[in-house]
C-alpha cells in the first residue's frame, strides 16, 4: 500500500497520472500500459541499436570489437531480436552485490524473464554439456569464462519466444567490453542498465554467508536473511565459490572490467546503493526503472 502511494506520487511527478491512475502494479493492465510506454518511448525516443555506421552500413558498434566479433552473430539475428516491446534490464555490479535477490522482486514486479548467466552456467556444469565441461575450471577458480562461450548461449536465449514477448532481465551478462559490442551488434536494445554499489569490504561477508535453497532457488544469507524454517535450512547448499579466497579474483575480475562495461550504457544507466535493506534496494530501482520508462 505504502509502496503505490509512492509510485503513484513519482508517476504524477513525471507526468503519468493517467497512467498511474488506470492500473494496480501486477495487474494485466499495468503490463499492458507498460509495455505501451515502452513502444512509446522507443518510438520517441529511437532505437540506439538502429544508429547504423554509415561507413560499414552495420549496427554501430565500437572499433575495436568490430572484426572480432562480427563473426560469432549471424545477420538475421538483428530482425529477431528487434520486434519486443517487454522491459529489457540489464542488472550489474559486483559478486554478491544482491544481483540474484532483487531480480526475484523485479521479474514478479515487470513479468520479465530472468536470465543470470551465472545459473545458466551452473546447470550447464551440472548436466555436462559442452558449455558446461568448458566453463567449469573457469567458474571454479573465479574467473570469467571466455567471451565466445558465453556470448552465443545468451544471444540464442534472447531470441526464444518468452524473451520476445515478455522482455528480460539479464543478470551477470555484459560482464566485459566485448560482450557489450556483442549485445549491440546482436540488434539487442536495451531500456535501463541498473548497477548496484557495495563497496568490497561488504561483499566478503555477503560471499560466505549466502546459502541457496535447490528446491526454490530463494537466496539466503545465515546473518542478513537467514531460512524462515528448519526444514528450508537443512536442504540449503553453499556455491563451490563462495569461498574467501576465490571472491578475491572474482572482484578483481570485475575491477578489470567494471568501468569498459558501464561506458557502453551510460546514456540509460542507473546507480543504485546496494548496500540498503534488500527491500529498500528494490524500492528504489523500481522508482527509477519507471522514472526512466516513463520520462
Ligand atoms: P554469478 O553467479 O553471476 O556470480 P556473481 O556475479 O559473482 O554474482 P553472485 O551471484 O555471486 O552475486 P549476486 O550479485 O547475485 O548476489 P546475491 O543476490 O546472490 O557468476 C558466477 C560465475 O559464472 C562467474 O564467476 C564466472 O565464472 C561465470 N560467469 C557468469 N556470467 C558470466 C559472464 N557474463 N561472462 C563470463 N563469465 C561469467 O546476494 C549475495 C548474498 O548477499 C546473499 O546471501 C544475499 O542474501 C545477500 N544480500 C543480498 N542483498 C543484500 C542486502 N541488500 N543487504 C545484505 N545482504 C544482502
Ligand atoms: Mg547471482
Amino acid at each position: 500500500m505504502k509502496n503505490s502511494i509512492l509510485l503513484l506520487l513519482v508517476l504524477e511527478l513525471f507526468g503519468c497520472l493517467t497512467l498511474a491512475s488506470t492500473f494496480t502494479p501486477h495487474s494485466k493492465s499495468y503490463f499492458a500500459q507498460l509495455s505501451l510506454r515502452v513502444k512509446e518511448r522507443r518510438d520517441k525516443k529511437g532505437d540506439p541499436c538502429k544508429k547504423i555506421d554509415q561507413r560499414t552500413n552495420t549496427p554501430f558498434i565500437s572499433k575495436s570489437n568490430h572484426m572480432t566479433l562480427s563473426s560469432k552473430v549471424r545477420s538475421t539475428d538483428s530482425k529477431q531480436l528487434e520486434d519486443k516491446s517487454g522491459l529489457r534490464i540489464i542488472i550489474s555490479g559486483a559478486p554478491a552485490s544482491g544481483k540474484g535477490t532483487q531480480c526475484e522482486m523485479i521479474k514478479e514486479k515487470y513479468d520479465v524473464v530472468h536470465l543470470s548467466t551465472g545459473d545458466m552456467l551452473r546447470a550447464a556444469v551440472a548436466a555436462r554439456t559442452d558449455v558446461g565441461i568448458q566453463a567449469k575450471d573457469y567458474m571454479d577458480s573465479g574467473n570469467l569464462v571466455p567471451d565466445d562461450v558465453i556470448i552465443g548461449i545468451v544471444r540464442d536465449r534472447l531470441n526464444e519466444d518468452d524473451c520476445k514477448q515478455k522482455g528480460w532481465l539479464l543478470d551477470g551478462f555484459p560482464r566485459t567490453a566485448a560482450q557489450a559490442d556483442a549485445l549491440a551488434e546482436a540488434g539487442v536494445c536495451v531500456d535501463c542498465f541498473i548497477f548496484l554499489n557495495v563497496a568490497d569490504e561488504a561483499l566478503v561477508d555477503r560471499v560466505v554467508g549466502r546459502r541457496t535453497d535447490p528446491l526454490t532457488g530463494k537466496i539466503y544469507h545465515m546473518t542478513y536473511s537467514p531460512p524462515e524454517d528448519e526444514d528450508i535450512t537443512a536442504r540449503l547448499t553453499q556455491r563451490s565459490d563462495d569461498t574467501e579466497e576465490k571472491v578475491k579474483v572474482r572482484l578483481a575480475q570485475f575491477h578489470a572490467n567494471v568501468d569498459a562495461v558501464k561506458g557502453k550504457y551510460s546514456d540509460i544507466a542507473i546507480d543504485i546503493d546496494g548496500s540498503a535493506k534488500p527491500t529498500d534496494v528494490t524500492s528504489a530501482i523500481s522508482l527509477a526503472i519507471e522514472a526512466q520508462v516513463f520520462s
